[in-house]
């Protein structure tokens, strides 16, 4: 498979606000799903789907996310004497040798699109990813990224994953309008962030994978607060789509909506239960729960 998409972007300067008092000194992106935080799931799918350098967005307090992409020499080699292989091994393999990180701060909280402008001088010139780290997507064999990915080595366009969200949520997301959907794909005729439910186009909504020409950098760089008074992402793709094609993407698999609590434990639950070590284990004690 030709793969063009060598950088992908992790906008990760967010407060976490939902999650206090438990992120009040830690990142949400370091809350673990069983025995990895959320951030190692989004490094692993932009690995697979061919990165070789990870750009995270971030601000002051979010030091443990570098941390945990980095060496931690005191405990390999703490590790490595007590001969505790496995977990070595484990700790040595967070990213793969020839993937490397790049910390980029985002000065001010001015929204997902300013946060994404912030990687123009890392990214340059080339296509690339971004991941937000709060939706966890269970691609399967292939991950989310990957599939599109291949897609976009095929035709060449943007691409923006979607799946159906609920009326009443249609504010909670980017939604799309598009034209009648070919298999998986769809071209894009708009897209809003955040309408009312009376308002929304669809109820197509966008989740946190997005595959983008670099043009979108210029278009942020024109693009004036929106919804929220926020620098969004979306408006820029607004008008990537009048300029070049845009795909929505339904993407094949099941996505947990990690930053809510009730989609942070349903991860959990879920992927505890397809745990190799743990999954019997914990399948037969929730077996003994009564509810
Ligand atoms: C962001 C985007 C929104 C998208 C969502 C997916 O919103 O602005 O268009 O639908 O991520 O998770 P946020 O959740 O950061 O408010």
């Amino acid at each position: 498979m030709t793969n063009n998409i060598r950088k992908v972007v992790f906008p990760v300067a967010g407060l976490g606000t939902r999650f206090l008092p438990a992120t009040k000194a830690v990142p949400k992106e370091m809350l673990p799903v069983v025995d990895r935080p959320l951030i190692q799931y989004a490094a692993e799918e932009a690995v697979a789907a061919g990165a070789k350098e990870l750009i995270f967005i971030t601000r002051s307090g979010k030091q443990e996310i570098e941390d945990h992409f980095d060496a931690n020499y005191e405990l390999q080699s703490e590790l490595a004497k007590s001969g505790k292989d496995e977990l070595l091994k484990m700790v040595n393999e967070v990213l793969p040798e020839d993937v490397s990180c790049v910390f980029v701060r985002q000065p001010q909280a001015l929204g997902l699109g300013h946060a994404v402008l912030c990687a123009k001088h890392v990214v340059g010139d080339d296509p690339f990813g971004i991941i937000l780290p709060d939706d966890l997507i269970d691609g399967g064999e292939t991950p989310c990224l990957a599939q599109m990915a291949a897609i976009f080595a095929e035709q060449g366009n943007s691409l923006v994953a979607v799946e159906a969200v609920a009326h009443e949520d249609t504010d909670k997301y980017g939604i799309v309008d598009a034209e009648r959907p070919r298999g998986r794909l769809a071209r894009m005729k708009g897209i809003v962030e955040k309408p009312a439910p009376a308002d929304a186009p669809s109820t197509m909504g966008v989740v946190g994978r997005y595959l983008l020409t670099p043009r979108i950098f210029q278009l942020l760089e024109e693009t004036t607060p929106g919804s929220g008074g926020e620098i969004q992402l979306t408006d820029a793709i607004a008008r990537l789509l009048e300029e070049e094609g845009v795909m929505a993407y339904s993407f094949a698999g099941k996505r947990y909506d990690c930053g809510t609590k009730l989609g942070f434990l349903q991860a959990n639950v879920e992927y505890a239960l397809k745990h190799p070590k743990l999954g019997e284990e914990f399948r037969d004690y929730l077996q003994t729960l009564t509810y």
